[in-house]
Order: structure tokens, then sequence, then C-alpha cells
């Protein structure tokens, strides 16, 4: 399948005054058209990192050492910045965790959503209010003729963002970046945006990276999963074959602690020990540590690279979990 957006071996630093963060250190995934991947890891592995990178929002205190970043054929990491912000808010859209940092205090939340619709096509005002307020009654917020008049403060967390979300997606873009887009609200709320975020990308063909530190949104929502350690991309494949037949000690552990996918029981379990400072990383595998299956070849040889152990499958460990084809399992 044709990949819409395709990282490539991006390295990511921070400048501190305590020296650099590594946040990422050689991630490479590809969105394929039409399909939802889900970056999934603990919180510090470099997730946020990534999707900032991809829309050149980093702080500058961030540097990219190296790698590509391709929407569409077009390197973003060497785009001019009229090109980018074509882009951005239309083709390729970003859902923060926090939807009311992304929205203007002192503005009318429908004004916002018409301002964005305006600045991306050649729509009349008229028209743009009309988008408006479709895409905001198509969010499920009620009364949509009322809500745009107010502003930010005055609504509840979930309403804010359906309202970024109608600001997102008026103009289907081919790309949804969200990072942890319901992980400020509460589950009944999460539940409904979730579904509906996946109906949006079903009936478009609209894909989306969806950024979460849950294993049950992964589950739930995506096609494609890329699980990340320390700033690296640790294990990547479909999702039926990742919950089926995980090869990385770290999602092994993951697993084997959460017995059943319900609600109660699907968040990150917690394994033992501690994930690595990110300013002094080791020359060896990060996980080493923690890992429950390390060998001497973990201890002496710098960390594993990503390869394709099974066909789509790739895993960067020296002794991963046998496939479940080859242990025998279906
Ligand atoms: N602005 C920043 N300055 C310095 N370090 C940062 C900054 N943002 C993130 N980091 C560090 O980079 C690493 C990756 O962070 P982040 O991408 O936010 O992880 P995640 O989104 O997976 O929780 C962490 O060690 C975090 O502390
Ligand atoms: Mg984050």
């Amino acid at each position: 399948m044709a990949a819409v957006l395709e990282a490539r071996d991006l390295v990511i630093r921070f400048i501190t005054g305590e020296g650099e963060v590594k946040a990422v250190n050689g991630a490479s995934f590809s969105l394929e058209e039409d399909s939802i991947l889900g970056l999934v890891g603990e919180s510090g592995a470099g997730k946020s990192t990534i999707a900032l990178a991809v829309l050149k929002l980093l702080p500058s205190t961030a540097r990219v050492e190296s790698g590509s970043a391709t929407f569409d054929g077009l390197d973003l990491m060497q785009a001019g910045e009229d090109d980018l912000r074509r882009i951005r808010g239309k083709d390729i859209v970003f859902i923060p965790q926090d939807p009311r940092a992304a929205l203007n205090p002192v503005m009318r939340v429908g004004n916002q959503v018409e301002e964005q619709i305006l600045a991306h096509t050649e729509l009349s005002k008229r028209e743009a209010t009309n988008l408006s307020l479709q895409s905001l009654r198509e969010m499920g917020l009620p009364e949509p003729r009322e809500v745009v008049y107010r502003y930010p403060h005055e609504l509840s967390g979930g309403m804010c963002q359906r309202v970024v979300l109608a600001m997102a997606l008026a103009l289907k873009p081919r790309v949804i970046i969200a990072d942890e887009p319901t992980s400020s609200l509460d589950v009944t709320i999460q539940a409904e945006i979730l579904r509906y975020l996946k109906a949006y990308c079903k009936d478009q063909g609209s894909s989306m990276v969806l950024i979460t530190h849950d294993l049950g949104v992964v589950a739930q929502m995506a096609d494609q999963v890329a699980v990340m350690y320390a700033g690296d991309i640790v294990e990547r494949t479909d999702v039926v074959n990742l919950f089926h037949s995980p090869r990385h000690p770290y999602l092994g552990a993951l697993l084997g602690s959460l017995p059943r996918m319900d609600r109660e029981q699907r968040r990150f379990a917690p394994i033992g020990g501690n994930p690595p400072d990110m300013l002094n990383l080791p020359a060896q595998c990060p996980f080493l540590p923690r890992c429950p299956k390390a060998i001497n070849e973990c201890r002496t040889e710098p960390k594993p690279d990503l390869v394709e152990m099974d066909p789509a499958h790739w895993v960067a460990c020296y002794n991963p979990h046998e496939s479940a084809s080859v242990a025998g399992v279906t």
C-alpha cells in the first residue's frame, strides 16, 4: 500500500542546561493511505517529539539532527514556511492533548473555526460560516448555532476538543496527527470521540497517526502499530499480529500482565524498573536493565537495529519471543 506520510531515521535532541536529551534516536515509520497507525509507548518515550517534528512545530531548543519526513513526496524537514503553512491545517492537521491550548482564549469559537476555513480555501464568509456550523454539528456539539458565540473558557474540555476536531476536520485532511487526543477527557467522552475519529478516517479515506500510552486504545483504533521505548521504535507490525504474537520483551512484559483487554485492565501495566535517563542513554539496548529475556549479546553489543523478523513484523531485539506461528500457536 502507498505511504502518505513517511518518516526515516529521525534523530531529535533537546538542548538543555543539563545536556542533550536524546528524545528520538533513529525512528522510521510509514503511514499508509487510508489507515490508522498507533504510536504507543510510556510517557517520555518520544511520541510527541516525533509528532511535533513532522509538523515542524518543535520548540527552538530542539534539533533535528538527521532524518526525513515525507508527505506526498515533499520532505517536510526541508520545506519552506510557505509550503508548511499551506499544508498544515489543511492536508496535515494536528490534534493536541490539551484542546484549550489549541484555541485562542479571547476569540469566539465559531470565528476560530471559520478563520481556519477561510485561511485555506476560496470560500466566501457565508460559505465558511455554513461549513463551520456543519462541521461543529458533525462533531456532535449540541446547539452549534449557540456554541459558536462562546469563548473556550465557557465550554467543557470535551466540548473544546470537539471544536478543535471541527476545525481540524472541516477541510477533510489527508493526514491527522492526534497526540493523546482524549487522555484529558472523561471515559465516556473519550470513547465517543475515538469512535468518531475512526469512523471519520474510514469514511473520508483519511489516515491518522494516533499517539497514545493506552494499549486498549491501540487495540480499538489502529491498523498498524509502532511501539516506542526510550526514543526508539522497538516493534512495528499490524495490530492483530502485535497482540497475537508480540516479539519484543517490552511488549511481552506489558501484555503478559494484561490478562484481558477490558476497561479496567487496559492501561499500560507497570513493569519493574524505570525507563533510562534520556540525557545519558547507554550504548546497549535501552530496555536491558528491565528486560526479563536479556542474554549476553544484549550486554556486549550496541543496541539492536529494527529488523524484519517475520513478514511485515519489525523488531529491535537480540532475543525476541518466538513468533506465534513458530511456536505452533494459532
Ligand atoms: N521542550 C523540551 N525540552 C527538553 N526536553 C524535552 C522537551 N520536550 C520533551 N523533552 C524530553 O524528550 C523526551 C521525549 O519526550 P516526549 O516526546 O514528550 O515523550 P512522550 O510524548 O512519549 O511522552 C523526554 O525525555 C522528555 O523529557
Ligand atoms: Mg506526549
